[in-house]
């Protein structure tokens, strides 16, 4: 079975906004899955091209908390770029999707919430094979 762009999707984060500045929050309900695992990406520099795999087994939200990039994702036959730029919009990416991060803005901090625990094993790392398993 193939991923579908057509799952992909753009989670508004709740936020409180008031004179002092802005609070954004995650709560479960919000996230179309149970995080096991955050991580981020900072000091990236602006040619850096981050991603270039797909997932067995993970789903994920891709948050620019801060600063901006671009995520191309690829369901292996169709690709969309998506610009990430507000700290409270998270992109979803479903299990299949090939992904791609680049164009980061300067002190861009990329925040990744993660459906499964750090597992080598479920990455597909070569496009190619990407392509063969997932696409058709
Ligand atoms: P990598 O998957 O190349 O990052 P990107 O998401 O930009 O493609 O990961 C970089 C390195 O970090 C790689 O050696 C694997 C390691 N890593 C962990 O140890 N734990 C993690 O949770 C993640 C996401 C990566």
């Amino acid at each position: 079975m193939r991923g579908s762009l057509n799952d992909i999707k753009l989670i508004e984060i709740p936020k409180v906004h008031d004179e002092r500045g802005s609070l954004a929050v995650i709560e479960k309900e919000v996230i179309p899955f149970e995080i096991k695992r955050v991580y981020y990406l900072y000091d990236v520099p602006s040619d850096s091209y981050r991603g270039g795999h797909a997932h067995k087994e993970q789903q994920s939200v891709i948050i620019a908390l801060s600063g901006s990039f671009e995520v191309v994702v690829d369901d292996g036959s169709t690709k969309k770029r998506i610009m990430l730029n507000k700290p409270n919009s998270g992109l979803y990416i479903p299990t299949k999707i090939w992904r791609e991060i680049e164009n980061f803005s300067s002190g861009a901090v990329c925040l990744v919430l993660a459906s499964t625990t750090y597992n080598e094993a479920e990455y597909i790392r070569d496009y190619q094979e990407f392509r063969n398993q997932f696409s058709g």
